[in-house]
């Protein structure tokens, strides 16, 4: 994929505005994201009693990446793109990513 990011952003960000449905469309991201999750990441960031990362190769739970203060689904959607070296290689397309953040984010607020 060569589209520059700001495009694939803007096209993001007006698919969102131009859903039908809009916060249904936006609670079908999540619930999407939420059953990649389990299949894909739950092995590592959603076991009972997980908190924030202790160590330094701690993981920390989704809850707690996503009650992080500046944390933004932006952010999340950043990290995932920047294929991080100590998560496996998901091969994420834009969408899958979209999705997961929204559900990381859906998790602001809980403990
Ligand atoms: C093999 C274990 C493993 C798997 C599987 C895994 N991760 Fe991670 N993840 C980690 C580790 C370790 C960190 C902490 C990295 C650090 O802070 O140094 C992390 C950190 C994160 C963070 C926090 C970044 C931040 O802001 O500090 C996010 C978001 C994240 N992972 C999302 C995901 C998603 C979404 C998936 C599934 C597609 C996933 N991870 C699968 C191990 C894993």
């Amino acid at each position: 994929m060569t589209m520059p990011r700001n495009l694939l952003i803007l096209l993001g960000s007006a698919a969102l505005l131009l859903a039908p449905g809009g916060p249904s469309a936006a609670s079908e991201a999540v619930e999407q994201g939420r059953a990649m999750a389990q299949r894909l990441c739950a092995v590592c960031h959603m076991n009972p009693g997980q908190g924030e990362k202790a160590g330094a190769s701690g993981v920390p739970s989704f809850p707690a990446v996503a009650n992080r203060p500046a944390q933004t689904r932006e952010g999340v959607e950043a990290w995932l793109r920047s294929i991080p070296p100590m998560m496996p290689n998901h091969r994420l397309t834009q969408n899958e990513i979209h999705v997961l953040a929204a559900f990381v984010m859906s998790l602001r607020g809980e403990p």
